[in-house]
């Protein structure tokens, strides 16, 4: 399997680990910054291009990642649907609510096979966990993402990354849009010290109020010198609590001690071999395809307008 990578920093780094571990090759590597290109390309042995036409004018590729910051999607997933090629997403898919749903139109047209970065979704607990749910839904949701400020520069800059919420509390967004259900109504407060770089809120607190009657809360902070919290916590009628993160799920029932599992994939990894066999046709289409995942993005839009205007949004 041939893969075109666009944007060639971090998460790129990561895919191509992962992607070439799976047996597939990145023979292209496209990134505006034409040193960041190089390196990633020398690093998989594939070539360097300034941007995603380039790469795919000159190879022949059976899919592309785009993992470009928030505030650049757009250019390069139409080029890749414009040619009718499978497309994996890096989450957020966009800064924006227009961009995000245009493409999700050309996804449609296009009728390829999708898969976006929230690998979350790729857990067995995560599945674990749903099952439970299903026999015993959970009336309320308490989610938190507790972590310092990512190094990319974009990161605190409120039109290019988003904010965190739509950056990295969008996980979490994700795991209660599967596990309690769809957003009705979102009720957010933000807030950052002068000090704090950027114009992005350091802290944002969330209330939630869920389609089938649940509700929760949300908390988001950027403030720590790392990542200490980043799940989703669920009580059920009957008692039932599940604590679920990417590192673990935790079942509890009344009167029996608590049950600790831990994923048997990696969630990275899953991912990328989910959205390999979906292009190679041995599934039928990933857990994640843009379409999902931008539900997910617009849930974490409605919370950021919320914060932003301090009045409640309905989904
Ligand atoms: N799913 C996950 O676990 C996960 C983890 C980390 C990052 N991410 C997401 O991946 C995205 C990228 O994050 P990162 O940490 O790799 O950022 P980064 O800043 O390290 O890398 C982004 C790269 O994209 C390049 N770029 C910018 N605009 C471009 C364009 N128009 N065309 C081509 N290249 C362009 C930049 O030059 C840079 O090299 C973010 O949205 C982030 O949230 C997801």
């Amino acid at each position: 399997m041939r893969i075109a990578m666009v944007g060639a920093g971090g998460v790129a780094a990561r895919h191509v680990r992962v992607l070439t571990g799976l047996g597939a090759r990145v023979v292209a590597v496209a990134d505006a910054v034409a040193e960041a290109a190089r390196r990633l390309a020398a690093d998989c042995g594939g070539s360097a291009y300034p941007d995603v036409d380039a790469a795919l004018d000159a190879q022949e590729v059976d899919a592309v990642y785009v993992c470009v910051p928030p505030f650049a999607h757009g250019t390069a997933e139409r080029a890749v649907l414009g040619r009718g090629l499978p497309l994996f997403v890096e989450k957020p898919l966009s800064v924006d609510r227009d961009t995000a749903e245009a493409l999700a139109e050309e996804v449609e047209r296009a009728g390829v096979v999708t898969g976006t970065g929230y690998h979350w979704r790729c857990l067995d607990t995560v599945e674990r966990a749903a099952r439970l749910l299903a026999d015993s839904p959970a009336r309320l949701a308490v989610g938190s993402w507790l972590d310092k400020v990512p190094p990319p520069a974009w990161w605190t800059s409120r039109d290019r990354s988003g904010g965190q919420v739509v950056e990295q509390l969008t996980h979490v967004l994700d795991l209660a849009r599967l596990l309690v259900g769809e957003l009705d109504e979102v009720w957010a407060a933000g807030s950052r010290a002068e000090s704090s770089p950027g114009d992005v809120d350091d802290v944002t607190a969330v209330a939630a109020r869920f389609r089938g009657g649940a509700v929760g809360t949300l908390a988001a902070s950027a403030l720590l010198p790392a990542k200490r919290r980043a799940e989703l916590e669920t009580v059920s009628a009957d008692g039932l609590r599940l604590e679920v993160s990417e590192q673990r799920l935790v079942i509890e029932r009344p009167g029996a001690d608590p049950e600790v599992l831990t994923p048997a994939v990696n969630g990275h990894e899953a991912v990328d071999r989910e959205f390999l066999d979906a292009v190679a046709g041995r599934r039928a289409g990933t857990r994640m395809p843009y379409g999902e995942a931008l539900r997910t993005h617009l849930a974490g839009l409605a919370v950021a307008e919320s914060a932003a205007s301090g009045k409640p949004v309905t989904l």
